[in-house]
Order: C-alpha cells, then structure tokens, then sequence
C-alpha cells in the first residue's frame, strides 16, 4: 500500500474510533420479527461499511498499490473487548457500525420470565426499540417492556411498528398505534418517542426513506439510531440544571505529597478553583489541580476521566462524591426505591444485603415492601416478598449515608444493586426515588451511665453467646448449663430461647424464611440491649441462615459476639427426637421443618464448634465457659 493509501486508511480508522457509541436494546418476541430486524441491521450496515471499504481499496489502488486488503474486522469489531466482558450468556450483545457511530445492541428475550435479563440489557442502554406487529398493534408485552425501558430510566424509545407490508402500509393503522402507544408512553413517563413504519423483512424505512410509505415523513430506523442526540455518561433523563459531580474510584497516592482521587467527571463541567465537597462528611475545599494522563487541565467536561487534586488536607475515600459546593446531592440512610429482584432466592425484608451505588458499597436491608407492581398492568399488589422477575416499591435502610440523586436526575448516583453477602451474587437491580426523612428526626439520645459502666459494678465482659444448630441438637441444654455455671462463679446472664420468645415478643412469627429472619433480627436487637445493659447473654436459636447470625454479629463491637455452633448432624437430632417434632414433620403435621423442608446453614467460621455426638453436654458447657472466660477481660 502506498503511503498515500495507508494515510487515507489510518484516517479511515481514526474516524470510526472516535465515532460516537450508541448502546440500544430492542424489545419484542421473535413473532414481532425481532430477529429478522436485527439480522437486516447487521447484514445492511455491514454492507454499507463493506462498500466504503471497497471504494478504498479501489482508491489505493489507483495510487498504484497492491490492495494489501483492509481487515474488516479491524473497522467494526473495535468493540470486541466489550464483547468479551458480557455480562450475563442470556443477552446477546452485537455489535455493527457505520459512517457515523458504532452501536452496541442488546438483544434479550422478551417474555415475562425473561424480565432480568431485558433488565440487564436496558441497564447500560441509551436508547430502546420497541417492536409491535402492526396487525396485532399494542399488546400486553408491549407495555410491560415500556415499563422495564421507564423503570431502568432509558430516554428515547423508537416505536417499530413492523410487518408493515402485511397491512398494504395502510396510513391509519400506523397511526392509530402510534396515538395509542404515545399515550402508553405518556403514562409511563416516558418523553421522547419517535414511531416508524417498517418492514424488516422488505427493508422499508430501515436504512432510508421507503417508497411503499409516501405518507411517513420521520426519520428511518438507521436514521434516527445516527442521529438521537445521547447524554453524557451518568445522565439521566432530561433533566434540570446539575452540578459537578465525582465519585471517586479510587484514591491515588504515588507519593507523600501527591493524594488525588480519580472518577469520571459527570453532571457539570469542574475547574481548577471550583469550590467543592466531599460527600457525605460535607467538608470543604476547593480543586487545586485536574490530572490527566494527557497533561494538566484548566477545566474537564463530563465524561471525561481525571483524577482531581484539592486545596485542602480533607479526608477522601474511594467511594465518596465530590460535588460542586454550590449545588450539593442530598445525603440520606432511608430511602423509597424501585427493585427488580433478580435472585433466584426471594427478597427477605429485614434480610441484611451490600448495596453497591457507584463505586459506594455499604450495608443495606429492605425494611419494607411498599407493594408490588404487576410489570404488565402496573397495578399495585400487596407483597411480602419478592420473587425472580418481579418488581417493588420498597423502603431501604442502610448502615450508612450515602450521597445520592433521585435516578430519575442521575442514573449514577440513583442506580444500585443489591448483592447477596454469601454468595456474593448481584439479586437485585434497583433505583432511588427519593429519601425518607423519618429516621432524622430519632437522634440518639445520650445517656451519662454508659456500658462500661455497667459492667464495671458488676465485674465482667458483657458478651453475646450466640448459639446455633437444628432443633433438638442440644442448644438449650448446653446454654442452660453454661448459664448455671456462669452465674456460681457470680456473673450476671440472661438466656434468650427460641420457644420461650417466641411465647411473647415473637408471638406473630412462624417459620416462613421471611418470619424467621424477623424473629432473628428482633433476638438480635433484644441481645444487643442486654449487652449494652452489661449482661452476658445466651441466645438459644436455630438461627438457621448465615446471613442474619451475620446480621446478628454485625450488631456488636469486635470480640463480643461468640458463635457457638451446636453440630448435631440431622440424624442425631431426629433419632434423640425429644420433642417428638421430627416425627411429626415427617409425617407431613409440621410445616418447613428445619432440615425437613426448611434449610440449615452451617456456620463457616464460629468461634466454637460442639460435637455433641463424640461429647457429652457437661464438657461441651465447660468448653463454652472455658472459652468465654479465657477472651481477655472477661
Ligand atoms: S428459628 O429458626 O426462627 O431460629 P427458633 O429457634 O426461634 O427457630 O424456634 C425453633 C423452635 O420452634 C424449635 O426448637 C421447635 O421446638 C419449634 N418449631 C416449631 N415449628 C418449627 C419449624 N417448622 N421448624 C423449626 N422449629 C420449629
């Protein structure tokens, strides 16, 4: 190739690198012909590209080259790497260019038991076709993906009324879909809406202006994917005026003097000088220096990643927000959200989950479930739980602030997940709504006796003895017995046991999964208090989820919460059967049964282990007190 080719080709590449990148998901079953609309896309564009592809070859050429040939590949699969990184097998992801942008298409199944996986591809898109056969018109599936496509905060949707050629590309059938989903949208919130009359198998109106449709005068759907204007990242939907925003990935200390923090710009433009904070401590300062890997700058617009020096020694950790000081997110612990549950295991109010929002990971729980929303109607149901596929209003509380926005402002700040903290798997995609005040108006109230006080006069290490294992394995017997012991030696004890709260306090709860993490979480708290009051205390539980002994843990400082794990394996327990219950369970007279039909989650790493079958309760008691009173202070 001769010089003169080869530059016109690197300046071929260099215009599709910086070609502008349009994610899109396209929702709609095989019937509507989403297929056939996808597989004209990729054929046709790749078709366009391969004729500029040729016209260049034919180019050097005529400078008298050897057409070395243009790796096609090299020009459309730039977005390989992402491909490569898929989040989930069930949505396809492809990818095709042309002139003017690259675009990412997101093709995922369109019934309702697919819902999270459309939700995992609308989750990074800009833009949603939605497809309906123009002799069937809207249809129930239409609405439940123009309400995943609101929900997830996508701003421009194009209405592809297909099959166009089926209905002789009648005028006023287009029209009256398109008023009927204009109104849909409308509902749903959803603004900017372009309709087109398509046929993805002819091709009318895909790529330009169709003949057989003289009446349409919009865009075509290649069109109008070039042309729909996309926000800068973390944008939401069009919204107000915004200030500068960066949450920080992660903060970067090459040397003693150096502490940056590094985050994508979004919201607003930042200059060195602006004044800022740091969310959520609310400290000040000012920016003294935005680095680049491309030089020093004056000001970065949004999108861009820097890593911004300040003015002031403030403290800043990765996950925090630096925001422009004149127009500050709010900073909140409760608040009112959206979850589309994705977990195979249903959504437990109360149950203790990590919410990860930008780079921000903090303790979470769903404190309650508002209602339901049926994703097809939008009708509001009562719930208690959350199953696969389903989506919530909930009540959210977190162990610590956050600064957020409404998602509907700014999908960076509002869009969370939750994540499972044993397996570690993502359960829910959610977004906020807007902050609860209630909680900050109940402060604390402070109180001159404190713990230490009260364990002080009487002489010991308040603690919490947790412990847990299937019912009938010897839990009580062995608490019972730690407890005479503890008290001749002249400590202050208290035991808390499953069947006698569950008399009183707990009277309300069975043994649903999600009544059982109530009745733990209520335990937990009594146990905390007594702790606090400066007792030691036996709580006697199955407990059977690791999750909440988790929870349970969490509620005490370092070294005050002992799990002892009562191992007595299922045979044992039903063998010895003491109360009888095991025979009854299998027979079929007690419902979810722990280790019948109820799981038990062993404990993987507590403090102590009983073997009750190689030992017998008095040892196992002396082993409890043993290892109680050897923790220092005790
Ligand atoms: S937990 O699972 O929620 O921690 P908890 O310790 O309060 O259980 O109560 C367990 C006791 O309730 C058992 O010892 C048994 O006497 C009784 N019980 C009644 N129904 C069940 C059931 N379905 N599963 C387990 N225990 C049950």
């Amino acid at each position: 190739m001769s010089n003169n080719a080869r530059a016109d080709v690197a300046a071929y590449l260099q215009q599709h690198e910086t070609r502008s990148l349009l994610r899109f998901i396209t929702c709609g079953s095989v019937d509507d012909g989403k297929s056939t609309l996808i597989g004209r896309l990729l054929h046709d564009t790749r078709l366009l590209l391969d004729d500029q592809v040729a016209a260049l070859e034919a180019d050097s050429r005529r400078h008298g080259t050897q057409g070395d040939g243009i790796d096609f590949a090299l020009l459309v699969d730039g977005l390989a790497a992402e491909r490569e990184q898929g989040i989930t097998i069930d949505v396809a992801y492809r990818f095709f260019g042309t002139e003017k942008r690259k675009f990412i298409v997101a093709d995922c199944p369109g019934h309702e038991q697919y819902t999270r996986n459309m939700a995992t591809g609308a989750s990074t898109a800009d833009l949603a076709i939605v497809l309906v056969d123009a002799r069937k018109g809207l249809l129930t599936q239409t609405r439940r993906h123009s309400y995943i496509v609101s929900l997830l905060g996508i701003r421009h949707v194009v209405l592809a009324v297909n099959k166009m050629d089926l209905v002789d590309y009648d005028e006023a059938t287009f029209e009256a879909i398109a008023a009927g989903y204009r109104e849909l949208a409308g509902q749903l919130g959803i603004t900017g809406v372009t309709c087109i009359p398509v046929s993805a198998l002819q091709g009318d109106n895909m790529l330009g202006p169709s003949e057989a449709t003289p009446w349409y005068r919009g865009p075509s759907l290649l069109e109008q994917l070039e042309q729909v204007e996309v926000g800068p990242p973390g944008a939401g939907r069009e919204s107000g005026a915004r200030g500068f925003r960066l949450p920080v990935q992660w903060v970067c200390r090459p040397s003693q003097n150096f502490r940056g923090f590094a985050g994508s710009v979004l919201g607003a433009p930042v200059a060195v000088g602006d004044e800022i904070a740091v969310l959520p401590s609310g400290q000040r300062s000012r920016v003294a220096a935005i680095v680049t890997a491309d030089g020093d700058l004056d000001q970065a617009a949004p999108g861009r990643a820097v890593t911004l020096t300040l003015a002031d020694e403030i403290d800043v950790s990765r996950g925090d927000v630096i925001a422009a000081a004149t127009d500050l997110p709010e900073v909140a612990d409760q608040f009112a959200a959206h979850l589309l549950w994705l977990g195979g295991q249903p959504l437990l109010p109360g149950r203790p989950y990590w919410l990860r929002i930008g780079s921000r990971t903090v303790g979470a729980q769903v404190t309650e479930i508002k209602h339901r929303v049926d994703v097809n109607t939008q009708d509001h149901l009562a719930a208690k739980q959350l199953d696969l596929n389903e989506v919530a209003f909930c009540n959210l509380m977190l162990d610590q602030s956050i600064a957020f926005e409404p998602y509907a402002d700014n999908h960076a700040l509002g869009g969370f997940i939750l994540i499972d903290r044993t397996s570690n798997a993502t359960v829910a995609a959610g977004t906020l709504a807007f902050a609860l005040r209630r909680a900050g108006n109940i402060h604390w109230q402070h109180v001159d006796v404190d713990q230490a006080a009260r364990a002080r006069i009487k002489h010991q290490q308040p603690r919490c003895l947790w412990f847990t294992g299937l019912s009938g394995s010897g839990k009580s017997t062995i608490a019972n017995l730690v407890e005479k012991r503890l008290l001749a030696q002249g400590h202050h004890t208290y035991i808390l046991d499953g069947d006698n709260v569950r008399h009183g306090l707990n009277k309300d709860l069975g043994f649903t999964d999600a009544d059982r993490v109530e009745n733990i979480r209520r335990v937990a708290e009594v146990a905390r208090l007594m702790v606090d009051a400066g007792l030691i205390v036996l709580v006697s539980f199955i407990s059977p989820f690791r999750a909440e002994r988790d929870m349970a843990r969490g509620m005490f400082a370092e070294g005050e919460f002992l799990e002892v794990f009562v191992d007595t394996p299922l045979e044992v327990a039903e063998q010895r059967d003491v109360k009888g219950l095991y025979a009854k369970a299998r027979a079929g007279g007690i419902r979810n049964f722990t280790g019948i039909e109820s799981p038990y989650e062993a404990p993987l790493a507590a403090e102590l282990v009983l073997d009750t079958v190689a030992g017998d309760a008095e040892a196992n008691a002396t082993a409890v007190v043993e290892r109680l009173l050897r923790t220092p202070g005790a």
